[in-house]
């Protein structure tokens, strides 16, 4: 083959040369042992009157695979630039932000395991009440006086129906639909018609709890109490029950956790005393049961009722109610639960 035909040869090479990679390309042709320089060496054994010629035609190669080379090289940037904006899986992933739960919720998780240990099971009632299980089988007689204690949202076309004031009204469905032994305890939102302040709103949480059986005690009640109130506050806490007055139960009596007179604070929000109130109880009156289909006889029962809002006041030292229903994160974001 004459050196002419082998630079045609070559010239085809360049053309057809069909892998992305520039570096291969180059070792190939361009390189000092690549094909083109060697055609280079081979100009001295060319005849002089082919000189001219030859060189024009090996120039022109080599500028050709010169310009093949720089457009390798460019898309081949090209290529790894593009993969790289749009996945590098080297990099760490992109972490989307946790919400945590709120704070009411974190404390009615929390007794709802406290009384899940000591066997009580979780019960729902509906929001929207009638008279008979939020009043009337919880022994507040119509015109009583007693329903003074809960400013209601009655709805306008039906005096018979209301927002339940409390969540006592789920005893009455469980005692309704269960027949003893009953230990369970009803998570829910009640409403009043209150003025919104800094210790009351219109919307507030609260847990009923409900134990009916053969032979149950003021004392079972006590015990069971003071169990919630040292898994709640601290092994150390202390208790006590002072008499009080509820329609449905009998006796009735409010308790309250020691706080302490440590700091001002302290002297402020227990008045002086160094006692907190967290919750209402009682035995329930023999009344209820039979209002419930439950023979008083033979059965007897105690019931507690507590906000829990009051209790995430107390736990986390929140002193305006507000706080919980106003969904600013600032606030939200300072809660972990580990439930
Ligand atoms: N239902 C009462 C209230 O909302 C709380 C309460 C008190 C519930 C005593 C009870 C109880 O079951 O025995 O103020």
């Amino acid at each position: 083959m004459s050196l002419l035909e082998e630079i045609d040869k070559i010239k085809l090479q360049v053309e057809a040369f069909a892998k992305e990679n520039a570096e291969e390309f180059r070792l190939e042709f361009l390189s000092q042992k690549g094909k083109i320089k060697s055609l280079f060496g081979e100009f001295k054994n060319v005849p002089n009157e082919q000189k001219k010629a030859f060189g024009q035609r090996l120039n022109e190669l080599k500028e050709k695979a010169q310009e093949k080379f720089d457009e390798l090289q460019r898309s081949g940037k090209r290529q790894t630039q593009s993969t790289i904006s749009e996945i590098d899986t080297s990099l760490p992933g992109i972490p989307h932000p946790l919400g945590a739960k709120h704070p009411i919720n974190i404390v009615k998780n929390d007794i709802i395991q406290i009384f899940k240990k000591i066997g009580y099971s979780v019960s729902e009632g509906p929001e929207v009440e009638d008279d008979w299980h939020n009043f009337t089988a919880l022994n507040f007689p119509e015109e009583h006086p007693a329903r003074d204690m809960q400013d209601t949202f009655f709805i306008d076309k039906d005096p018979d129906i209301a927002l339940r004031t409390h969540t006592s009204s789920v005893q009455v469905r469980v005692m309704e639909n269960q027949k003893p032994p009953i230990r369970t305890i009803s998570p829910g939102r009640v409403f009043r018609n209150e003025a919104i302040s800094a210790r009351s709103h219109c919307i507030f949480h609260q847990v009923e709890g409900l134990y009916i059986d053969k032979g149950v005690s003021f004392a079972d009640l006590k015990q069971t109490l003071l169990y919630f109130a040292r898994e709640m506050y601290g092994a150390k806490t202390k208790i006590r029950l002072r008499p009080s007055y509820f329609p449905f139960t009998e006796p009735s009596a409010e308790v309250d956790v020691y706080w302490g007179l440590k700091t001002e604070t302290d002297y402020r929000i227990t008045k002086g005393t160094g006692w907190l109130e967290i919750l209402g109880c009682g035995m329930v009156d023999p009344n209820v049961l039979e209002n419930c289909g439950i023979d008083s006889s033979v059965y007897s029962g105690f019931a507690f009722g507590m906000g829990i809002e009051r209790q995430a006041m107390l736990k986390y030292q929140i002193d305006d109610i507000r706080l919980f229903f106003e969904n600013d994160l600032r606030f939200l974001k300072q809660f972990v639960s580990l439930t």
